[in-house]
């Protein structure tokens, strides 16, 4: 079989990616550029970041290319992120990617970032096939999903309210923890005590039968706030250098106590027992370990290493190759669309 060689390019966030794929899995060139900018003000700022990919696109499609020696006129067809995400951040990917597709002659694949993400583990490994369990946990988004197939999904519960994402980065903005959020609670919390501040575990001893719409919801602005509400204390008490890394420990083992809680509800609602996890908290060491030891010899679980839990091109490529092997390809008036809907996903009727 002739094995199509994609482009992937990412730029919905704070990380300009473009990767080279040949077939399924062989990543010939990846570059992952992360944004520093966003350091000085804690969090990503959208304008900022849209303005940070356009200078150095170019040359991140340079570096994916450069390793295999292949030219661009070589790829067989071009897989960008389309939505969801910052809108001015995803038009330069999206108007880059529509120049080069026009000016080349190939097709041009419009990629769903959530769905990209559910992709990253078989990158690595084979067997990281449907059907499964998803938990995809991201900056901007928390689904539990059932994949039967690829792109034939159910929705089995999502977050109410906050990502949980968006959540570590808030708690860790809270605790004055510099950003990338998440990765600066997991840093923290590996020197702390969760115990010292036991916080809520939002969603657990409420709707607990399978017939509640919101079994498998998650919800992290109580948490969120309950966090708050006690940095607020420790603050007055002049406590919170000592107690920070507790705080971080409690917050962490709360949040993923929730997820993976929600994660087996979706296992037993299902009967399936293959879990896959993805988005950029996928990355969390102590999610990963919870979710294999809770999910027990019974079960397997998928994962990216950590370079593909985070945004990437990679992935980008990988599902732009799902979608043209279905046959889609983008209309000329391909635009961004920061709320784009996941494609095959089955919503509750609840
Ligand atoms: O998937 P991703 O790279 O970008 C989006 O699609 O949003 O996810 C980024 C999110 C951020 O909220 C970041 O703080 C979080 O993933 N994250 C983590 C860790 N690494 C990244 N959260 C918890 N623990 C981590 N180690
Ligand atoms: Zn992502």
């Amino acid at each position: 079989m002739n094995e199509l060689m994609v482009l992937g390019i990412e730029s919905s966030c704070d990380e300009t990616s473009v990767a080279l794929l040949k077939g399924e899995s062989s990543i010939l060139g990846h570059s992952i550029l992360s944004q520093d900018v966003h350091r000085i003000y804690g969090g990503v700022v959208p304008e900022l970041a849209a303005r940070a990919h356009l200078p150095v696109l170019d040359d991140v499609v340079r570096s994916a290319l450069e390793p295999s020696g292949t030219s661009l006129s070589q790829v067989d067809a071009l897989g960008v992120t389309a939505g969801p995400g910052l809108v001015g951040a995803l038009l330069v990917g999206v108007c880059w990617a529509k120049a080069a597709a026009y000016a080349l002659d190939r097709p041009l694949v419009p990629v769903h970032h959530m769905e990209a993400h559910l992709f990253a583990p078989s990158l690595e490994d084979p067997e990281a096939q449907p059907p499964f369990v998803a938990l995809l946990v991201s900056g901007g988004h928390t689904l539990l999903l059932h994949a039967e197939e690829w792109g034939r999904y159910r929705l089995l519960g999502e977050t109410r309210d906050d990502a949980a994402g968006e959540a570590f980065d808030k708690v860790a903005k809270t605790l004055g923890l510099p950003y990338p959020g998440g990765p600066s609670v997991e840093k923290a919390a590996r020197k702390g005590d969760p115990a010292r501040h036991p916080f809520p575990r939002p969603m657990l001893h409420r709707n607990q039968s399978p017939d509640d719409p919101a079994y498998c919801d998650v919800s992290f602005s109580g948490l969120k706030t309950a966090v708050a509400v006690r940095v607020e204390e420790l603050r007055a008490e002049g406590r919170l250098e000592a107690e920070r890394a507790h705080v971080a420990a409690a917050f962490q083992e709360a949040a993923i106590d929730t997820l993976v809680s929600k994660t087996l509800r979706g296992v037993e609602a299902t009967g399936c027992t293959r879990v896959l996890l993805g988005g950029g908290v996928s990355a969390n060491r102590a999610l990963r370990e919870e979710m294999g030891r809770r999910l027990g010899s019974g079960g397997r679980v998928f994962l990216a290493s950590p370079r593909l839990s985070m945004d990437n091109g990679a992935m980008i490529a990988r599902a732009a190759a799902f979608r043209l092997s279905l046959g889609e390809t983008a209309e000329p008036e391909l635009n961004a669309d920061a709320s784009l809907p996941f494609p095959g996903l089955e919503r509750r009727s609840a």
